[in-house]
């Protein structure tokens, strides 16, 4: 089984080749950067723009490195949303236009599943159900992954998205842009101790994440003028981690007996956020895994991947009028969350 993968919902253009027996064959992946770098944050026209002139060259190259053709693929894997609308649209029209030139099936991919199955990809050992924090540059949600298709939402976050917050606190000590890494490494040189931020929604009965409260005490902090950016960065990445610890505790003692705790999305690529995990792992007897942090980030391996794992679950291809979506929860059946934001 080899699939080829397309991922363009954001600002990452990615194409890779992936074996049904989790080898990468190929992956290649340009980041847009530079291109969004002058706005703070990313452009959904410029994106747009960007993953059309792109993903073609990305296909081309990932199948050369490969030493394959479309004629060896089973199918055609791309994300359907959620996302940026025009990205996504570029990705999956290219996809349509390949299966239908190859003759081969088109998988019409959610983003979020690439995220939630990617972990599968790098440990045969994990098993279903498992728990799962999801915490991206759109997304923040602690899931029970029950199978392939099957998730149940405990918790989404109720304004911004913590890589959103990591990208904000960026912006706010002029670290540019992406920003999550940025912080990470200010963080370093800080003392987690020094800024008082607040945990927005620490040992609330309800389950959800918000992040809105402490952007706006970072920025508070930093217009102060009293304390050292490295900080402010090192305080606010702890206060993160401590509502991340918190809210995850409450969701693993709210669904039933799990194989692992699981993180995945962007921020998974930060070594205190995956530290502080990895801890909360071992007090609970809990297996910890997270992939590598490029397959942290997105990537198109994870969309294979997950394409991968629909078909050998039974799943049937997707029809070639399949509509991208810019909304696409994992769990339809959960309950919309007053102010919900999601930022696509
Ligand atoms: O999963 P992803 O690549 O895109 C979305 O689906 O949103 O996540 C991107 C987010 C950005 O907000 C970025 O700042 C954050 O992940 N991120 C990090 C790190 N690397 C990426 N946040 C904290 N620490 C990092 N090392
Ligand atoms: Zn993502």
């Amino acid at each position: 089984m080899l699939v080829l993968g397309i991922e363009s919902s954001c600002d990452e253009t990615a194409a890779a080749l992936v074996a049904g027996d989790r080898r990468i064959l190929a992956q290649a992946i340009a980041t847009q950067d530079a291109e969004h770098a002058p706005y703070g944050g990313v452009v959904p026209e410029i994106a747009a723009r960007a993953h059309a002139e792109r993903l073609t060259p990305l296909i081309e190259r990932v199948l050369r490195e490969a030493g394959l053709g479309l004629a060896d693929c089973n199918a055609i894997a791309a994300t359907a949303g959620p996302g940026l609308i025009g990205g996504v649209m570029v990705g999956l029209v290219t996809a349509k236009a390949l299966a239908m030139a190859g003759e081969l099936p088109l998988l019409a991919i959610n983003h979020l599943e690439g995220h939630a199955l990617s972990p599968r990809l790098v440990d045969p050992q994990l098993t279903f159900p498992y728990a799962l924090l999801l915490v991206s540059g759109g997304h923040c949600q602690l899931l029970e992954v029950q199978g392939v298709g099957r998730y149940r939402r405990l918790a989404t976050t109720i304004d911004d998205a913590l890589g959103e917050a990591f990208d904000k606190t960026a912006k706010i000590l002029g670290l540019g842009f992406p920003g999550g890494p940025a912080v990470e490494r200010l963080a370093t040189e800080g003392d987690s101790r020094a800024v008082p931020l607040p945990r927005p929604l620490v040992g609330s009965t309800e389950p959800h994440f918000s992040f809105a409260g402490l952007k706006s005490a970072v920025l508070r902090a930093s217009q102060s003028g009293t304390f050292r950016p490295a900080d402010i960065a090192a305080s606010f990445q702890q206060a993160a981690i401590d509502c991340l610890l918190d809210r995850t505790r409450r969701a693993l003692g709210a669904m039933g007996a799990v194989s692992a705790l699981v993180l995945a999305g962007g921020v998974a690529a930060n070594r205190q956020v995956r530290g502080a995990l990895e801890g909360l792992a071992t007090e609970r007897g809990l297996r910890f895994v997270a992939p590598p942090p490029l397959l942290c980030t997105d990537n198109a391996a994870m969309i294979a991947w997950a394409g991968i794992e629909r078909l050998e679950a039974g799943f049937a291809p997707d029809p070639l009028d399949i509509a991208a979506r810019p909304r696409w929860p994992l769990d339809p059946a959960a309950e919309p969350v007053r102010g919900a934001g999601v930022k696509a």
